[in-house]
Formats: structure tokens, C-alpha cells, sequence
């Protein structure tokens, strides 16, 4: 890789990992992603915003060399993430005075991780305004995106804020800049639905507080960087918003059939009730599909077959998913079918308990769907589209 420059003093000295598909072994990234750090020059010293994972450590130094400073004085460490942490120790090595710019939360987590000594640190408050060279870093502490620890970095004479993961998106291209366009978007929307979404109502004040400053670049940690910020920010307000769409989504598996009658037969009733629907099949479907999804469907349901009294596995791994990513849908339901007993509803309702959702009528079906569950349905799709008649 080469490093990029965004003014005459900061560079771009990041990793694109192209090929990497799973990030934590649990979020698939099919379009790969960037580990973006920042080096700002001062002479011929330099100061990091964040390093990269180390699978891309060797790459990391290159770039850190053609940027040609001598010395490496100051990391400042937004995140104790592996993917933007991972090198500091080796910076350290290779730069014994360097010291390590974070807060106290985020400092204790790299003296866990990474073994480093106090003596490593500057430990910084939040709003505190750092100088190194000409330029001035303000720090806006920002806890919970995604850790306890993460803040963001302004630079007030370059109208920069550097993010780390906030604002981000797992997408590895060529392009240094969004280009606004619906794949960035997208990307965008999956990271904050996988990553982000859990944290949303400490959003807004978030949000806020960067309404107030003027920013001209938006530089996250993954992804192409924002030189029109509005895009990202009017996209986060969105997302972050109590506001649902007219969309219902069905997670679902079908062991002999039965419950995917219901399904295609429910999906049917609502379209012709102008409702938007979409069917997740759980062993084919893209997890972070669905999670896009959560996002701002209004409404969710949960269509299982009886396994052993209870849902089945794909389906319980779906509900617990509702359960982590905390989606602001405002009506949930379970459809399903058993054949000879059944405790299905009692486990999914367990998992859902947390959810501030109003609950639908469950309708269980006794081995396959006879007329009158079809009626049952054909109800179930009234009472949606009741729910949903001021979101068309
Ligand atoms: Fe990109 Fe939370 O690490």
C-alpha cells in the first residue's frame, strides 16, 4: 500500500484488508474493510491517530517510513480494539519515548491487552485540547461506540474530526473519499446496524454535540473518509431516530413445510395490505441482512417449528440477535407449528422480554395449517396493517 495524502501534513497511512470476511468471528464482511490510521507530520516528527490490525503491522511500518518522519512522538488511541490498537505496543518498541495519548477507561484496557506500563501514557480529559506542531486535537469523549472507552478527536484549524469506528463501514476500496453513493450507504448502514445500533439512544447527544462544530472531513477508522459529512450524519440521525417503516420481517426456519406455509401465506396477506415484507430463511440468509433490516422495520416476526418442545436453534440465534442489537421495531409476534407439544412461545418470549415492543397473538399451528389458522393469519396481517396505517 501507499500512504494518501488529505492536507499537506496528515496522511493516510491505513491498511486495506481486502480479503478478510469475518471480523471478531461473528460479523461477516463480504466486502471486505480498511483499518485507517492517520500520521500528522511536525517537522520530521509525527503523531498517530490509532495503528491498524496486526495482520497488517509490516505494511503499517512501510507507510509510517514513506512518510519520512524520524521520530514517532505521540499515538492517540481512540479505541482499545485490537484492529486499531493492535500495533501501539510495536510502535513503542521501535519509538521508546512515544507516549500513548487516550483516557484513563481506555488506557487500564491496553495496560490489560497489550501489557504496557504507565509510564507509556498521557492520560487526557475530555474536552481537553492537546498541541502538537501547529495544530491544536480537542478530544469529545464519546463512551459506547462501541466500548466504554472510545472518544473522537477534532482538529478546529483543519475542521477535521477523526472518529475511529463511529460513522465507519466495513467496505474495502480504493476510493480515500465517499462518493455518496448507495454502496457506501449501505456499507455504512450494516456496520452501524451490527456494531453500533445497541448504543443508539446515547446517539442524539452525540450528534448534537457535533452539530456545533464545524466540520469539513469525517475521518472514521473503517471506510472511505466524508469530505460532504452531512451524508453520514443525516444518514446516523435517521437511523438513530425513533422513526419505523412500513416494513415487516420474518426471521424464520421450516423443518417439514408447515411453518413455511404460514409464512409465505402471512407475507402474502401483508402485501396486499401494502405493507413491505421480507422472509430471512435462517440457514441461508446473510445474518447482517437481517441486522440491516432491524435498523427500522416496525414490525418483527419470529416463525419457528417445534424442536424438541422448543424453537429451533436458527431461530432462538435470531431472537437472541433482537435481544443484543436492541432494533427500535415497535411490534413483535411468533408463528410456528409443533406436533404434539410445545413450550416455543415461553422460550422466544423469554428472549424478547428486554424489547420495548407491544406483542402480537401468536398463532401455533398442529402439524400443517388447516383453514381456519390460514383465517388466524389473514387476521394477524389486519391487526399489522392497522399498526402500520400512519407509516404508508
Ligand atoms: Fe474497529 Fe471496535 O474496532
Amino acid at each position: 500500500m501507499t500512504v494518501r495524502k488529505i492536507t499537506d501534513e496528515i496522511y493516510w497511512i491505513g491498511s486495506i484488508d481486502w480479503d478478510r470476511r469475518l471480523f471478531d468471528e461473528l460479523i461477516a464482511l463480504p466486502d471486505g474493510t480498511s483499518y485507517n490510521s492517520f500520521l500528522i507530520k511536525s517537522k520530521n516528527e509525527g503523531l498517530l491517530i490509532d495503528t491498524v490490525d496486526p495482520a497488517k503491522k509490516e505494511e503499517f511500518f512501510q507507510n509510517i517510513e514513506e512518510t519520512k518522519v524520524e521520530k514517532i512522538s505521540y499515538i492517540i488511541a481512540h479505541h482499545a480494539e485490537q484492529d486499531h490498537a493492535g500495533c501501539i505496543k510495536d510502535v513503542l518498541q521501535k519509538y521508546p519515548e512515544c507516549r500513548v495519548v487516550t483516557n484513563k477507561k481506555c488506557k487500564n484496557l491496553l495496560i490489560d491487552e497489550l501489557h504496557l506500563e504507565e509510564q507509556n501514557f498521557f492520560e487526557i480529559e475530555d474536552g481537553q485540547i492537546f498541541q502538537f506542531g501547529n495544530k491544536r486535537f480537542q478530544f469529545i469523549f464519546a463512551p459506547w461506540v462501541h466500548w466504554p472507552e472510545t472518544f473522537l478527536t477534532y482538529l478546529p484549524e483543519e475542521r477535521i474530526l477523526f472518529t475511529c469506528d463511529f460513522l465507519g463501514s466495513h467496505l474495502a476500496t480504493s476510493r480515500l473519499w465517499s462518493e455518496d453513493n448507495a454502496n457506501i450507504y449501505h456499507a455504512a448502514k450494516r456496520y452501524y446496524a451490527e456494531i453500533m445500533m445497541p448504543f443508539r439512544h446515547l446517539f442524539n447527544g452525540y450528534l448534537g454535540k457535533l452539530q456545533n462544530i464545524p466540520i469539513e472531513i469525517i475521518a472514521p477508522s473503517h471506510g472511505p473518509l466524508y469530505k460532504k459529512p452531512d451524508f453520514i450524519l443525516n444518514a446516523y440521525k435517521d437511523w438513530v431516530s425513533d422513526k419505523v417503516s412500513n416494513e415487516v420481517i420474518i426471521p424464520y426456519i421450516s423443518m417439514h413445510g408447515s411453518t413455511e406455509k404460514m409464512v409465505y401465506y402471512l407475507m402474502d396477506q401483508l402485501i396486499n395490505r401494502d405493507i413491505n415484507v421480507t422472509p430471512y430463511h435462517l440457514i441461508y440468509t446473510d445474518i447482517g441482512k437481517l441486522a440491516i433490516s432491524l435498523v427500522d422495520a416496525a414490525t418483527i416476526i419470529l416463525a419457528s417449528p417445534t424442536v424438541l418442545t422448543g424453537p429451533h436453534p436458527q431461530v432462538v440465534y435470531a431472537a437472541y440477535l433482537c435481544k443484543i442489537l436492541k432494533p427500535k421495531a415497535k411490534y413483535a409476534g411468533i408463528i410456528g407449528s409443533f406436533g404434539w407439544g410445545s413450550k416455543m412461545e415461553e422460550d422466544i418470549l423469554q428472549l424478547l422480554k428486554n424489547l420495548k415492543v407491544e406483542l402480537l397473538p401468536t398463532i401455533m399451528v398442529k402439524s400443517n395449517p388447516r383453514e381456519e389458522d390460514f383465517a388466524k393469519l389473514s387476521q394477524l396481517a389486519d391487526i399489522i396493517a392497522k399498526n402500520h396505517s400512519s407509516l404508508k
